[in-house]
């Protein structure tokens, strides 16, 4: 009986044909495995006649012989298929994947370029919060409530609040920074303002604003026109600006600069709509209330400002006719842009 059934094992063994890695490993633990079936019979021994224990001792060490030549032919063989599939699979010729890159937007293109020509001249970049208070947004920026001012940026209040608002400019760094900073200040401030308006091809609820601000002993009027003829060479190649008197609370005088961009081509004639001009943004000299609200003083100190849009300038620098097409990010419309710095 038990002679039988180490037989059977064995033929079991040699019948054996597993084929995938995990079928070995259930030969492996059946056969050679710390509970395998041939030692349980091997205790059996005791069972035997003594004259029949040699011939029963020979027959299973028969069976873990047989089981552990099988184990190890048959691991071979499937180590060597596993290889060739993964040989035939792995085409050494075949053309790479092409990597997706990010690139560049036409905003932060537009914005990076302002913001080198104004570093060259000592402008260092100051960023802050987009979700801003009333003080900073407006009060301090000589806008009280009520001031009729306040109608021309139609303000987003965060639900429940009539103190906190999406920055309607980014004019709003000037009154962070000037509350922490004394003079000299020179400031290039980037980023994302928000204003309730429709969303069409000319307009949207968000969009990119540059501020500058300086501040020091003795900054002039004329000191802001050098420096916006500067900005206008570099970034325009204009070699004329416009100041036209206009009026912002923060800023007194103010005023609004043109770069003269002429009618040559059609693009500019249509730009400037026949006239030469584009209007491209506003500035002054900052109101002496803004700086004793900021905590600096105005007898001793003077500065001068300015605030632009950088959307339209995207649009015009890349010729884009609908300001939509910088929002919705479009990969095909964004990957255009790859080879531009
Ligand atoms: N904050 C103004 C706006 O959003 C732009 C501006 C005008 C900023 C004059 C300035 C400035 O700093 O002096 O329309």
């Amino acid at each position: 009986m038990l002679f039988e059934q180490v037989n059977s094992i064995i033929a079991e063994i040699e019948q054996a044909s597993p084929d995938t890695p995990e079928a070995l490993e259930q030969f492996r633990i059946r056969f050679l495995g710390s509970k395998n079936v041939i030692k349980a019979l091997s205790g059996e021994i005791r069972n035997i006649p003594n004259e029949q224990k040699r011939d029963f001792g020979r027959l299973v060490n028969e069976a873990i012989a047989a089981a552990e030549a099988k184990f190890q032919a048959l691991k071979s063989g499937l180590d060597a298929a596993v290889e060739q599939i993964s040989a035939a699979s792995l085409d050494l010729s075949a053309p790479g994947e092409p990597g997706i890159w990010g690139t560049r937007h036409p905003i932060s293109i537009t914005m990076n370029r302002i913001i080198r020509i104004f570093e060259r001249i000592g402008f260092v970049v100051a960023e802050d919060r987009e979700i801003e208070d009333d003080w900073h947004n407006f009060t301090a920026l000589n806008t009280p409530e009520d001031h009729p001012a306040r109608d021309m940026q139609d303000t987003y209040y965060l639900r429940g609040s009539d103190n906190l608002l999406l920055r309607t400019h980014t004019s709003s760094v000037q009154a962070r920074l000037m509350n922490v900073q004394q003079p000299p200040i020179r400031i290039i401030a980037p980023g994302r303002v928000y204003r309730n308006e429709t969303i069409s091809a000319r307009s949207h609820c968000q969009f990119h604003q540059v501020e500058g601000l300086y501040v020091d002993e003795g900054v002039s009027f004329a000191d802001l026109k050098q420096t916006l003829l500067y900005f206008a060479k570099e970034m325009f190649g204009a070699t004329q600006i416009r100041l036209r008197p206009s009026f912002f609370p923060f800023t007194e005088p103010s005023a609004e600069m043109d770069v003269y961009l002429g009618t040559d081509t059609e693009d500019n004639y249509r730009l400037t709509k026949g006239t030469g001009w584009l209007e491209i943004l506003g500035c002054g000299m900052v109101d002496p209330a803004v700086l004793d609200n900021c905590g600096i003083d105005s007898e001793r100190y003077t500065g001068f400002a300015f605030g632009m849009g950088i959307e339209r300038q995207a649009m015009r620098l890349f010729g884009i006719n609908d300001i939509r097409l910088l929002f919705e990010n479009d990969t095909r419309f964004l990957r255009q842009f790859a080879t531009v710095v």
